[in-house]
């Protein structure tokens, strides 16, 4: 088990406040298609897919195959994508060179074993797939609201895989470093709908400080959404997007290439 455990209290907090809805994620699906460039045919994989908002997602913005992997029953059970598959990142119960692309939303920190994560990601993905790492790291707490009224809960964060450990890790087990964004969504309507919809259970950086912390958090959120009033403006949280790639060419690149090996270059 990771740093927290996806039981049923957890599953169903996260089923009720982790959701967002595909306007907010907007930003999600622009960055996404740039570095995956899904087209007909190609098959993704969703890893650690919880209750399967993303593979729904991206079934609906680009028309692909998804492949959900979750390990929690308690996250399958809630998901609102059919035919997740029971698996870990260390296991994956897919064949070899079987997807195009790789999706880890808020997941890399449950990881125990990330090196045997990245080698397994290699097992299964193509030649020149890209690896989508969706995540909070250590040290970049800075665009993240929850963090301006949980200071403590940064500890937590910092307890985290950092961006160069997820990249060093990744390339020694054969991928190349593509690219590091930030990527806004729109998290709230408002701080009062925030504060109003927060589950504790649902953050894994809220459940590992103390009740006291949680406690005085909790006001100072309450008191700021409370001077913020009615015309209050959205919630916009900013988390990170590091983009991998494995090594080997893409399918489309394989024909340059063979015209390249005739050629005798
Ligand atoms: C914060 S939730 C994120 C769910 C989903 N990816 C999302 O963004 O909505 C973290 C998920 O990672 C899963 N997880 C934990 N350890 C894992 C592992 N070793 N391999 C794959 N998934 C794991 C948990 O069961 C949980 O569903």
């Amino acid at each position: 088990m990771g740093m927290t455990e996806y039981a049923a209290e957890q599953a169903e907090a996260f089923a009720a406040n982790r959701q967002l809805d595909p306007d907010a994620a907007a930003h999600w699906r622009e960055a996404v298609a740039r570095h995956l460039r899904p087209r007909a045919g190609t098959r993704v994989l969703d890893l650690g897919a919880g209750t399967g908002t993303w593979a729904r997602l991206f079934t609906d913005w680009y028309g692909i195959e998804m492949v959900a992997v979750e390990p929690s029953a308690e996250m399958r059970a809630r998901s609102v994508f059919p035919g997740m598959l029971a698996g870990d990142a260390a296991a994956l119960p897919l064949p070899d060179a079987y997807v195009d692309g790789a999706w880890i939303s808020t997941v890399i920190h449950h990881v125990t074993d990330l090196g045997a994560a990245a080698a397994e990601l290699r097992r299964v993905l193509r030649p020149g797939a890209p690896v989508l790492i969706r995540s909070a790291f250590a040290g970049r707490h800075e665009q993240i609201t929850l963090f301006r009224y949980f200071p403590e809960a940064i500890r937590v964060l910092d307890g985290y895989p950092s961006v160069e450990q997820v990249r060093d890790t990744f390339t020694t087990a054969g991928f190349e470093f593509v690219a590091l964004e930030q990527v806004p969504q729109v998290s709230a309507a408002s701080l009062a709908q925030a504060v109003a919809n927060l589950r504790r259970a649902a953050h894994t950086p809220l459940q590992l400080i103390s009740d006291a912390a949680y406690a005085a958090g909790l006001d100072r959120m309450r008191t700021a959404a409370r001077v913020a009033g009615p015309d209050a403006t959205p919630v916009v949280d900013r988390l990170d997007l590091l983009v991998l790639r494995r090594d080997g060419m893409r399918d489309g690149m394989r024909d340059e290439r063979s015209d390249e090996v005739r050629d005798g270059k």
